[in-house]
């Protein structure tokens, strides 16, 4: 029997039981079709397409545009996940007004069941805004990548008694705000689960330690995808690229020696049709 479709009621029924949810990015049809099939509870289209995708070198340059192609295609592939489109930087920053409009497409365009955005308690008015508007939001604190030069980098944030207690504060605006979920980035894992303690909403953790509501990684690190570095949050479950390399340099010999296509490859025409060409 088919899974149903992942709401926000069954996410916050799984933060009140006790069980762990589960997230993981898709970008496209095909890689979105596994994750909902292997019954992962939300799929992220997260702006980190533009590195593990698009091969920028950080998630800045990602478009709004681009965020949209690569979310309907992650829709067409759905059929139980819950759908997260990552509002990419700059979308939300400008005005109030630019940031429904823009959640507003992921919506209607792309037919994403929930935005993400990234920042703490100076975005509670924008997440209030977007809610308002009948939008569901996730948050996401800690380490913020749109904003990684502000942070001095990839850092951990977090890491003395005034910025965990920001990263609280922020928790709980958001929370206030009228944020779903939040993901939390790079954030002690003592921290993190005092978060989750004190928020009645969903927490979900990469980088954040177990005692979140649910975790998430990126497809491509899982999955032996992105090979330019690795963060130490991640677990790889299987190096797909020596596999995927091998299959192509065997494909390349094939062709260049001939033994493809094979005859169970190739099509015919009778004998007869042939002498009247
Ligand atoms: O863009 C993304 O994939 C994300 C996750 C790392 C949470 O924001």
């Amino acid at each position: 029997m088919d899974k149903k479709k992942m709401t926000l009621a069954e996410l916050q029924r799984k933060k009140t039981q006790g069980e762990k949810i589960t997230m993981l990015t898709a970008y496209d049809y095909p890689s979105a079709r596994l994750v909902d099939e292997a019954g992962i509870d939300v799929i992220l289209v997260g702006d980190s397409l533009g590195m593990v995708v698009l091969g920028y070198d950080s998630t800045v340059p990602v478009t709004m545009d681009e965020m949209i192609h690569h979310c309907k295609a992650v829709y067409r592939a759905v059929k139980s996940s819950f759908i997260i489109g990552d509002m990419p930087f700059m979308s939300y920053h400008a005005s109030i007004t630019q940031a429904i409009e823009n959640a507003g497409r992921f919506i209607k365009e792309a037919r994403c069941d929930a935005v993400k955005l990234e920042g703490g308690s100076e975005m509670a008015p924008v997440v209030k805004a977007i809610v308002k508007a009948g939008i569901p939001v996730c948050a996401h604190i800690g380490l913020t990548p749109q904003t990684a030069t502000m942070l001095s980098g990839f850092k951990v944030q977090g890491k003395n008694a005034d910025s965990a207690r920001k990263q609280v504060r922020s928790a709980k605006d958001l929370e206030e705000a009228g944020a779903f979920m939040i993901v939390m980035e790079c954030i002690p894992d003592l921290v993190a689960a005092r978060i989750t303690g004190e928020l009645t909403i969903p927490t979900i953790g990469i980088g954040a330690g177990k005692d979140c509501d649910g975790q998430v990684l990126v497809y491509h690190d899982l999955v032996g995808l992105f090979e330019r570095f690795t963060p130490k949050f991640v677990k790889q479950y299987v190096n797909l690229s020596p596999l995927i390399k091998e299959a192509l340099i065997r494909y390349k010999s094939d062709v260049e020696a001939a033994t493809f296509p094979g005859l169970e490859h190739t099509f015919s025409i009778a004998p007869e049709e042939a002498s009247k060409i």
